[in-house]
């Protein structure tokens, strides 16, 4: 079997980092780069963490890019209060030495997919959609040539988990989602609504600790602090693991139910700033723009992450 191309755009964070690394222990999927972008921690810290999670994974050979160090209009917000003042607060780690390269983040986007067969290569955004934007904007001659968008971002039945109304993806750049959403790239959105429904367990999370291996060590002490604040926001056992979902929808599309649907994001009233509006029930009669994600089998979701951790690190 091919593996399916995909380009991960992220801003890591804990989540991010075990989206990287379920890619990374998947031989469906081939990782083609992995392009950076401010987020969770400013720009120069998601590219130190996207390197250090790539050396875990013993992928040195990762081509890691710099992209938008802030948000299209706005200012950026960060989440240090979730994922630790170097969005990779848990383990203990070295400095990561393997190279970033030497062009832009949205640069690469264009070259790559312009260079790409017509729906050969999949993005997952995975943070802040400032680069696949960027990217749009820039060449939208690109936009045909994506063969889908499998992004995490937004909610609709619970809400927001950065202000009442908005997720943080979203929120941090809302004219970034807006362009996302209108381009016609067939998307596949991974909203809080389903990433609240697979919520880590302690037991899991001791399951992967005790793998035998650093990669099993190192993503165990990334989930136990990464889950702590959200277990005392929501008062649960465990803390929702965004970012993979999008990488286990690609790997398994049965774990989840979902709906097409139009979806518009709010980038004017400050209230609302971030809304991923979500005409569920069709009232607008608008062609749909994504498949928005609700349903989930949890369990077989976090067997597939403790599964696919068993082949890190990769064999060189
Ligand atoms: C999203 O925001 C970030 O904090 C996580 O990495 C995830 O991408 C969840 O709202
Ligand atoms: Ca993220």
């Amino acid at each position: 079997m091919t593996p399916r191309k995909i380009i991960i755009d992220t801003d890591p964070g804990q989540d991010d980092a075990l989206a990287i690394l379920l890619a990374l222990g998947s031989p469906e999927l081939e990782v083609l780069g992995i392009t950076c972008v401010a987020g969770n921690v400013p720009l120069p810290l998601t590219i130190r963490n996207a390197r250090l999670v790539c050396e875990l994974a013993g992928r040195r050979d990762m081509k890691i890019f710099a992209g938008c160090e802030r948000p299209m209009v706005r200012d950026l917000v960060t989440a240090e209060i979730v994922h630790g003042e170097t969005g990779l607060d848990g383990p203990d780690w070295d400095e990561p030495s393997m190279p970033v390269q030497d062009i832009h983040a949205v640069d690469w986007l264009v070259e790559v997919l312009m260079a790409a067969d017509d729906g050969e290569i999949t993005l997952c955004p995975v943070g802040p959609i400032t680069n696949v934007a960027m990217a749009m904007v820039r060449e939208p001659r690109i936009i045909p040539r994506i063969g889908q968008i499998v992004t995490m971002g937004g909610g609709y039945f619970v809400g927001g988990n950065t202000t009442p109304a908005a997720e943080f993806n979203v929120y941090v750049d809302p004219h970034a989602a807006a362009v996302m959403y209108r381009s016609g790239v067939p998307i596949v959105t991974m909203p809080l609504d389903v990433t609240h429904k697979a919520l880590m367990s302690p037991e899991w999370i001791e399951s992967v600790r005790t793998l035998g291996s650093d990669v099993g060590r190192k993503a165990a002490a990334m989930m136990s602090f990464y889950g702590r604040y959200d277990m005392k926001r929501y008062g649960e056992r465990g803390g929702p693991l965004h970012d993979p979902a999008t990488i286990a929808y690609l790997l398994e599309p049965g774990l989840y139910g979902g709906k097409d649907v139009f979806v518009e994001v709010e980038t004017h009233s400050e209230i609302t700033m971030g809304m991923t509006v979500v005409d569920y029930w069709h009232r607008l009669e608008r062609e749909p723009n994504c498949h928005w994600i609700s349903e989930v089998d949890s369990d077989g979701f976090y067997k597939l992450i403790r599964g696919r951790l068993m082949n890190l690190p990769a064999k060189s």
